[in-house]
């Protein structure tokens, strides 16, 4: 490997690393960065966790689950070089001593100036209790950087992410916290903003004049696995729709910002999440479905419903799947519905953005019953990546009429093969401390006061679960949703 490299040394702390979002994606990803030369030479990871293992013991699981991930593992015993082990219960503070004692060996092994990042990809009722052991310990007081990167859920509504993060604000500033949504490390995700103010066409069409809907979707074929103990007490809408959906939306409906400066776009988002129109109650039952799935078929194969699944309670009343329509309440946006949907148990698994244009002032085409295909704006973000307009043509035929053509660039499976992974893009924006996709604390105060009003609607009445076979789009009612607006979900366009 030739490096020739100015990168930042750092000492990586990785709570939960025999976990699976470790070895399915932290790893992995980290061995990516190192082999293509944008990791440090200088770098060290330690794993922790709470099984008494040897470094050998650890380091033989890791190299297991890179391979099992990584097609090329060129480098992968120079990088095994770089990882340990320290076994910790994280309600010792006894524990916390021996770490620090490593975390300052490998600091002069290696060089690392200091340099800490603290990863914490484990049960959420953990994060306080470690952060707060962080810093009685002596591990925060560093003479480098000291960082913390936090995965999801913080909190469970906004007085309980109050409470976390007050908590973990003892130990780490605002711009010390990195907080992890990994649809902002999705290279199509962050291509929104570059579509959006890189193009001279999008931006003067951006607003509510010449556009009458966005859509937002993001459904999977997988069911809840083997996460339903987490999952009962979330549900689809803090699961997917308080991070994911509504950090799509604000990316959508942001404006420009003055740089690309990391605050300088977090301001933006900040500004439109808190213009979220908040639901009343009464508002929610027409604005917001839920569904659950039941037993179904996808591909051919029978499929259960989520009650019985395991950790889910028979009767549970935990939503799979949520259809909402968002309003924003500022000027560019009045009277432009964002409407969003996320569910398990569907009949693709697809990311996708169709921004729906209005019709030409005048319809010169047809007479007064027939209507001009709307004009489409297709963001592809999964599994297809790349971007469609949807336009009108001349029909190839005598006279004048008009058919739909595609404008379609896609990614080509060349380019998707050098395709990084989510955690790769943010491991390596919170190494360089680059903050602008990760969620700020305003944000999230946004995201769970909207969604808290939704969920304080639902729970003044009982569902009624199973409403929708697995393998389909979820329940009758999202469709309403729409068709009372005048429009329709955009179901298998590219
Ligand atoms: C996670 C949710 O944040 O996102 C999961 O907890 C969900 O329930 C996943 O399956 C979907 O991510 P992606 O990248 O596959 O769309």
């Amino acid at each position: 490997m030739n490096k020739t490299h100015n990168h930042i040394p750092a000492l990586i702390t990785i709570f939960g690393a025999t976990g699976d979002l470790s070895h399915r994606k932290l790893f992995p990803s980290l061995f990516h960065l190192f082999q293509q030369d944008n990791l440090d030479d200088r770098i060290a990871i330690v794993g922790i966790g709470r099984r008494q293992l040897t470094v050998d013991d650890f380091r033989a699981q890791v190299k297991a689950s890179i391979q099992a991930h990584v097609h090329d593992t060129k480098h992968l015993d120079q990088f095994m070089q770089h990882v340990f082990y320290q076994q910790l219960d994280v309600n010792n503070e006894a524990s916390y001593q021996e770490l620090l004692d490593l975390s300052n060996e490998l600091d002069r092994q290696f060089c690392l100036d200091g340099n800490r990042l603290f990863y914490l990809a484990m049960a959420p009722q953990f994060f306080g209790v470690v952060t707060d052991y962080l810093k009685a310990s002596g591990l925060t007081k560093t003479t480098g950087f000291k960082r913390l990167v936090i995965e999801k859920p913080f909190g469970t509504d906004l007085k309980s992410a109050e409470a976390l993060n007050q908590q973990i604000r003892r130990s780490f500033k605002e711009e010390e916290i990195f907080r992890i949504d990994h649809y902002l490390g999705k290279d199509m995700v962050q291509n929104i903003e570059v579509l959006r103010f890189s193009n001279a066409m999008f931006e003067p069409l951006w607003n509510n004049k010449y556009i009458s809907n966005i859509q937002v979707t993001s459904s999977e074929v997988l069911g809840v696995e083997d996460r339903g103990g987490y999952y009962e007490s979330s549900g689809a809408l803090k699961d997917m729709v308080q991070n994911h959906m509504l950090q799509m939306v604000a990316l959508l409906a942001m404006e420009p910002p003055i740089s690309l400066h990391s605050d300088d776009i977090r301001s933006e988002k900040v500004k439109v999440l808190k213009s979220l129109n908040v639901l009343e109650p009464e508002e929610v039952r027409h604005n917001f479905v839920r569904g659950q799935y039941d037993a179904g078929e996808i591909d051919g194969q029978s499929v259960i419903g989520y009650r019985e699944e395991d950790k889910v309670a028979e009767d549970s009343t935990t939503p799979t799947f949520v259809a909402g329509k968002v309003m924003i309440n500022n000027f560019r946006w009045a009277g432009v519905p964002f409407y969003i949907r996320t569910g398990k148990r569907m009949k693709r698994k697809c990311i996708q953005v169709v921004v729906e244009f209005k019709e030409v002032p005048m319809n010169l085409y047809y007479d007064k019953d027939q209507h001009l295909d709307s004009n489409l704006l297709v963001i592809n973000i999964q599994p297809n990546e790349g971007v469609s307009i949807h336009l009108n043509g001349k029909k190839y035929v005598q006279g004048i009429e008009t058919e739909p053509v595609q404008l379609s660039y896609s990614m080509s499976a060349q380019d998707k093969m050098n395709t990084v992974d989510a955690y790769e893009n943010l491991l390596y924006d919170c190494l360089k401390g680059d903050a602008t996709n990760f969620t700020h604390w305003e944000e999230l105060k946004s995201t769970w006061k909207f969604v808290d009003a939704v969920q304080e609607a639902w729970n003044k009445f009982e569902p009624e679960f199973p409403n929708y076979p697995s393998g389909t789009n979820g329940p009758l009612e999202s469709h309403l949703l729409l068709s009372r607006d005048g429009f329709k979900w955009w179901e298998d366009i590219q």
